[in-house]
């Protein structure tokens, strides 16, 4: 081989392995875990729709819960209205204690869709949103989650099937 093109071949293999470097940088900067993993009602979410769920959560649900998921200020103080503030949907709140069909029926219907004569500020998205964007935005509030709280939401969302 010739010292030219031994010096090409070394060029493009460190070239490729930048590019592998940087495919994997990215992947473990961007969402907590691998977009193929995440699942929305039984329904693998491709990373696009979570991109889609992340620019309408921007729109429709960071001024009550957080530009950054992080939820009202004392959202576990109970307002003078008697009602309770938006809570946090990263780990530190209680969305993920429930499982994938309540945080969408909430989601779409109301809190008292799940809670019968439940009074709530969360308003019903219904009409607002589609079943598609609900499913990305909810998609993307998993995709926020370790691992380990997407593992036990998931035990949570299997429970309410089988039940
Ligand atoms: C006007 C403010 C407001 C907006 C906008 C809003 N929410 Fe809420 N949300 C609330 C409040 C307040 C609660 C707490 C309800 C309660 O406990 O009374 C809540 C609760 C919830 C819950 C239940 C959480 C739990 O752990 O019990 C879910 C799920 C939810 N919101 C999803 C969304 C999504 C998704 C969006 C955007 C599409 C959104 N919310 C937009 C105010 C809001």
């Amino acid at each position: 081989m010739s010292a030219i093109r031994a010096r090409r071949l070394l060029g493009a293999t460190a070239g490729l392995m930048l590019i592998a470097l940087i495919a994997v940088l990215a992947r473990g900067t961007g969402t907590q875990m691998t977009a193929d993993d995440l699942a929305f009602l039984g329904q693998t979410v491709a990373s696009e729709q979570i991109g889609l769920g992340q620019a309408l959560y921007a729109q429709n649900c960071a001024s009550c819960h957080g530009a950054n998921l992080e939820g009202q200020a004392n959202w576990r103080r109970r307002l003078d209205t008697g009602r309770m503030p938006a809570p946090p949907h990263d780990e530190s709140g209680h969305t993920w204690h429930h499982s994938d069909q309540d945080l969408f029926k909430m989601s779409k219907f109301g809190v008292g869709a799940v809670i019968p004569g439940y009074e709530s500020d969360m308003p019903a998205f219904e009409g607002i949103l589609s079943d598609g964007q609900l499913m990305a935005v909810l998609a993307y509030i998993k995709s926020r989650w370790s691992e380990q709280i997407q593992a036990r939401q998931a035990a949570i969302t299997k429970q309410h099937r089988d039940r």
